[in-house]
């Protein structure tokens, strides 16, 4: 039996691998996109066409004009921006790639893995591009890897995972920028000629200033439903680059990956450079259909658990900072519980002794519960929770060291830190040396360590609050351009012995707000937390621009005492992600308590039409002074719409919002949800039931001209 079916495998890869390169092409395929390479006579692999799918495919062989190589290297003809820069064993600068072959592997029925491998024709030296095309989502993944069997080591100067070439009449660049405090502010502009790179130096908090995503939009600007254009990323934890090349002929080419500034890497002989993968969606609809493409993927393929639930919760972090004693927390357990969420995560200030943490300048490294705030320690924490029936979280910041600390009095060589000058601190802290494995073992144990004394321990945060600066690694010694490359493999090597023994520990990402998110992280993580600015209507803004790449079940949405928007207003952007709060419970009114407990519970019975349904943004709030959005099950059941007025004009006057993603032959009710006690909806078509049809050519009044209100609605389909 196993005979026969491994039979019928290789039959089917074959069968590929035939389909594959049929006509000399490399056909590469998604549900509605393709890339095609095609192999010179001098056995040169070029990019035929990447875009939707042509109806014959006898067409790609006819594509004419001037093709480019697929993955350009310096030092031969190129004189643009190479994806690959290598020094040989013997000093030459340049390589030369060939085609050798190409294979596909069928890994299920959604996901093939095309290898095209290249060689240069005088070296042992060898790039193979790898392909993964996720079927259904229309998502592809690029990266490589490189080898070779020279005598000495080779350097690597440019190591890109990905390049691809686009000639449209015009192209626009959508990107994320920001800050702590005011992440992923989204910016349009077209491309003129020249490079315009985005990237990023900063190490441990790469995201900090540029997040790792865009759109790349063809012909002309595209909206949430028309336009051409792609959404990008890449899944690494550490310095990226983007960069945007639009040359004398007007083509344009997208080189990402790992940046390489200061990361020449050597390599041995058969030691493989394997590249972090760039993620790509195309789309023919606008940044929705995009968007929705990589949430779906992400849920299936990236975010660890993404199709599984998710903790509602309290955190103490603005309710108490530093200072907290057991009987605080044992009541803030209890609000906890009186409030219906599932889970207390105690945040920063639980740990060390001779340097307590009681602020931001000491105690960092020493994970041993303050004797004096926590005479009774972890345990009794996770007893007490349970007694309340909520569960336990903690925080942690492992990878990190204030030098009032006695890990940094124990191992001063396990820091990273410039030799012959002075220490470079940010937040009072300094990096621990992650490629050093006796470090590695020091960050695993700290996981491990509270995992093995407190099995009940149901969550962690794991916080990054620094970037790098004035960076030495004493374990790289003459190495030290390996540093942003290696440290951020350590960081993997790390996740990867986390998750081999905690498989499906609930882990939030954090790194003072969002300076640490992207896909490659959160294969390890359940969840993000997008920013320390909690005011809902900064909220609205940075949640809508993470919303572009990533699923709301990742993203950790608190209500706290940030912004003087009403409580309402506040639960409704939590509520558009994974709701949780940060305040202080025991000082909100009865009303306030009432109706935060209904909130928990209608969002419970909602949620998983926020988690795993389809995303259609209907109002931006960068075009009108208010943003509305909407969730729709799979089966178009089901859908809740948030809308949010932000501040408004005089007289200001909002237009119906046309609806999307329901089914237009279905009938809906429309019922307004999560309202304060005691208020009434005044939405006219609230309680009435109409057909999808109507609801997305209609639409409905949701937004009234109230400056920082909202309001929120449920949409059932009738049977
Ligand atoms: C970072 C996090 C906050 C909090 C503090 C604790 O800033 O983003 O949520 O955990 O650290 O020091």
């Amino acid at each position: 039996m196993k005979k026969l079916v491994l039979t019928l495998f290789i039959c089917v890869c074959l069968l590929f691998l035939l389909q594959a390169q049929e006509g000399n092409l490399i056909r590469i395929e998604t549900r509605n996109h393709i890339l095609v390479y095609g192999v010179t006579k001098g056995q040169q692999l070029q990019q035929v066409y990447l875009g939707e799918k042509l109806a014959n495919t006898a067409d790609y062989a006819k594509i004419t004009g001037k093709k480019q190589e697929a993955y350009m290297p310096f030092g031969m003809e190129n004189v643009f921006e190479p994806a690959l820069r290598v020094t040989h064993a013997d000093g030459n600068p340049s390589a030369d790639l060939r085609y050798i072959n190409s294979e596909r592997h069928t890994i299920d029925a959604n996901v093939t893995e095309t290898m095209i491998q290249l060689k240069d024709p005088q070296y042992p030296f060898t790039t193979t591009l790898h392909v993964k095309a996720y079927y259904q989502e229309d998502v592809m993944e690029q990266w490589v890897e490189i080898v070779h069997q020279e005598k000495q080591l080779i350097t690597l100067y440019n190591y890109a995972s990905s390049m691809l070439h686009f000639n449209a009449t015009n192209y626009w660049l959508t990107q994320f920028h920001g800050d702590w405090a005011k992440e992923m502010r989204m910016e349009t502009a077209p491309l003129t000629a020249g490079i315009k790179v985005i990237d990023s130096k900063l190490g441990t908090r790469a995201d900090e200033f540029e997040a790792p995503f865009f759109y790349l939009s063809l012909n002309t600007p595209s909206t949430e439903n028309t336009g051409e254009l792609i959404a990008g990323s890449i899944g690494w934890t550490g310095n990226f680059k983007f960069a945007f090349e639009l040359d004398e002929r007007h083509a344009l080419r997208i080189i990402s990956g790992i940046n390489p500034f200061a990361s020449e890497y050597q390599l041995n002989p058969s030691e493989v450079f394997k590249s972090p993968s760039f993620i790509f969606t195309y789309s023919n609809n606008g940044k929705g259909q995009a968007s929705r493409n990589l949430h779906q993927w992400a849920r299936k393929y990236s975010l660890l658990d993404g199709d599984q639930s998710r903790y509602t919760l309290l955190n103490n972090w603005e309710s108490t900072f530093f200072s907290f004693n057991e009987a605080k927390l044992g009541q803030l357990m209890g609000d906890a519980s009186k409030l219906g969420v599932d889970l207390f995560l105690l945040d920063d200030g639980w740990f060390g002794n001779k340097h307590p943490r009681n602020g931001d300048t000491a105690g960092l490294g020493d994970w041993q519960e303050n004797k004096e705030k926590l005479p009774n320690g972890i345990g009794y924490l996770v007893k007490a929770a349970k007694e309340q029936q909520v569960k336990f979280g903690i925080w942690i910041e492992p990878e990190m060291v204030n030098p009032k600390s006695e890990l940094y009095e124990k191992h001063p060589d396990w820091i990273l830190k410039l030799p012959n000058r002075e220490e470079l601190l940010s937040r009072n802290q300094l990096i621990l040396d992650l490629p050093n494995p006796q470090v590695q073992d020091f960050v695993f144990g700290v996981v491990d360590n509270l995992m093995q004394a407190h099995p009940g321990i149901a969550y962690i945060k794991w916080d990054c609050n620094r970037f790098m600066t004035g960076m030495f690694s004493p374990y790289l010694k003459k190495q030290q351009s390996h540093l942003y490359v290696d440290y951020t493999k350590a960081l993997y090597a790390v996740f990867e012995r986390v998750r081999a023994k905690y498989p499906h520990l609930p882990i939030m990402l954090c790194s003072g707000g969002g300076g640490r998110i992207d896909y490659g992280a959160l294969k390890y993580f359940n969840e993000y937390w997008p920013s320390d600015n909690t005011d809902p209507l900064e909220r609205v803004f940075i949640q809508w621009g993470y919303s572009q790449y990533l699923p709301a079940i990742a993203s950790c949405n608190h209500i706290t005492s940030w912004g003087k928007e009403s409580l309402k207003f506040k639960t409704d952007v939590a509520m558009m992600g994974k709701m949780g709060y940060d305040l202080q419970i025991a000082h909100l009114s009865e009303q306030e308590l009432l109706f935060s407990q209904q909130a928990v519970k209608t969002y419970k019975q909602i949620s998983d039409i926020i988690w795993y349904g389809n995303l259609y943004r209907l109002v931006s709030p960068y075009e009108e002074n208010r943003a509305v959005l909407m969730y729709v099950n799979n089966n178009q059941t089901k859908a809740i719409l948030f809308n949010y007025t932000l501040h408004t004009r005089f007289d200001e006057v909002f237009t119906n919002v046309k609806l999307e993603g329901l089914d237009a032959h279905k009938n809906y009710s429309v019922k307004e949800i999560n309202l304060y006690p005691g208020s009434q909806s005044a939405c006219p078509e609230n309680g009435k039931t109409y057909s999808g049809s109507y609801l997305m050519k209609v639409g409905l009044t949701v937004s009234d001209a109230t400056p920082l209100s909202s309001s929120v609605f449920e949409l059932e389909g009738m049977e």
